[in-house]
């Protein structure tokens, strides 16, 4: 996996922490060093984890207008933004479509936390914008297609109302409990308070990470002392859209998000380990559950 240019300023965990979805922004412009700074960042992830190839673009919209919100497509949802950051696959390379989404969401999280780290406030979009005005504004190539986008700026003093009903709506607040999200040995008992010993940090870190609607679809099984096999346990509401929007499985993407906090957690906190297809081939799996890798720690 490719070195990170720009390291974090802050722990991993301070900026897990302090991230939250922001849809209303001051309609103040960046400075030209810190956009200089993200474009520079942007620049340099050319890949995901497991090699897909993905493109991101910061877009200024200079006459950002009521007209042209309209156009920007976000349905009233993102208030005040004036920059975008834009993510894309390209239809180069021979990735599967899990592969494909399982690589942007680790690839487009870790560009949210490098912008939380700068103070920026973001918002993962991967329904409720128009991807053909994006494309257009962003000048795409046909061969490139838009998987999600953020909103980037600095963020209003008070959350809009629509954005505190949104958050209200999916309990943006909330995340599942330990025992829904993590077991030892297979999914018939919960992980024990206290057995992920050092991995215990990472764990949590992957527990508060963001999810399409919330829906935390990521399932974690630790076996020995430090394998860690990661599922996705799809909901019923992302199946229908899945099925339409092959290309675009939010729901993968979460599980990108969730590797990413993962790894970021365990590589400070300076433990070897690689990710690897090592399904423990467990007899039961709940419903709508799917083996996606293994973390194997080394
Ligand atoms: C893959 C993905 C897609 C998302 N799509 C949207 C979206 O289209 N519109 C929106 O308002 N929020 C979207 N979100 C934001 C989630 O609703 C939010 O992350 C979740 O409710 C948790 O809240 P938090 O980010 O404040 O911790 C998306 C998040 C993810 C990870």
């Amino acid at each position: 996996m490719p070195k990170d240019k720009i390291m974090f300023s802050a722990p991993v965990e301070t900026i897990i922490r302090s991230r939250s979805s922001w849809r209303s922004y001051l309609e103040k412009p960046l400075g030209k060093d810190l956009v200089e700074k993200i474009q520079d960042y942007l620049k340099h992830i050319k890949k995901g984890p497991f090699g897909t190839i993905l493109r991101f673009y910061l877009l200024k919209d200079p006459n950002i207008d009521r007209e042209q919100k309209i156009k920007l497509g976000t349905y009233g949802t993102i208030k005040g933004a004036q920059y975008f950051v834009i993510g894309a696959y390209t239809m180069a390379g021979t990735a599967e479509p899990d592969t494909k989404n399982l690589d942007f969401g680790y690839a487009f999280e870790k560009i949210i936390l490098f912008l939380t780290d700068t103070k920026l406030g973001t918002c993962w979009l991967g329904g409720t914008f128009n991807k053909r005005s994006f494309s257009q504004l962003a000048g795409l190539t046909g061969n490139q297609i838009i998987a999600a986008v953020t909103p980037i700026g600095y963020v209003a003093q008070k959350r809009s109302f629509k954005g505190r009903v949104i958050r209200w709506f999916i309990k943006a607040k909330h995340r599942k409990p330990w025992n829904e999200l993590f077991y030892l040995e297979d999914f018939a008992a919960p992980l024990p308070a206290g057995a992920s010993k050092k991995y215990a940090q990472a764990l949590e870190m992957l527990r508060l990470a963001p999810s399409a609607s919330n829906r935390q679809p990521w399932r974690v099984v630790m076996r020995g002392r430090n394998q860690f096999h990661f599922y996705l346990q799809r909901s019923r509401a992302y199946q229908a859209q899945n099925k339409l929007l092959k290309a675009c499985d939010l729901q993968m993407m979460d599980m990108g998000i969730a590797l990413c906090h993962f790894e970021l957690t365990v590589r400070e906190l300076g433990l070897n380990g690689r990710w690897k297809h090592a399904d423990p081939g467990l007899p039961e799996l709940p419903p709508y559950t799917e083996y996606c890798i293994s973390w194997l720690g080394g």
